[in-house]
């Protein structure tokens, strides 16, 4: 495949530097220091595939950014707190830990993340098929 033929998903995973650690895949998204405390920072792949990386205290969290409410692409920017992320359209509460929403049989994928070496490590995602043609 030539460069021109790549996806823009598979051009956005070939921007990060990757490394493996323990079987899986990691890209290094960015700088620790660019990941702020309470506050979502979204990784774009592509249309589908959009990760908000979030830090709440001690720990580190990356969710997909897309709410399945109306499929809006904001989890980046809604309230956190008490491990937790409140959508900013519509208030659906998601645990930052499995991606469930309170309430609800909803769910955001989680990724697995971590910090090392001043850099915010992230599990390589996978191109997913987009909403619109998953029931076809
Ligand atoms: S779009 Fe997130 S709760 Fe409605």
């Amino acid at each position: 495949m030539s460069d021109s033929e790549a996806s823009s998903f598979e051009k956005a995973i070939a921007s990060f530097e990757c490394m493996s650690f323990e079987g899986r895949e990691y890209l290094r998204i960015c700088s620790s220091n660019e990941v702020f405390q309470k506050k979502g920072k979204n990784v774009f792949f592509d249309e589908d595939v959009q990760i908000a990386i979030i830090r709440d205290g001690n720990e580190l969290y990356a969710v997909s950014n897309i709410c399945p409410h109306q499929y809006a692409a904001v989890i980046c920017d809604g309230l956190i707190e008490e491990g937790t992320v409140t959508c900013p359209l519509h208030g659906w509460i998601y645990s930052l830990d499995s991606g469930k929403a309170l309430g609800s049989n909803a769910r955001l994928k989680t990724y697995h993340v971590f910090e090392w070496n001043d850099g915010i490590w992230l599990e390589k995602p996978v191109q997913l098929t987009p909403l619109w043609l998953r029931n076809f």
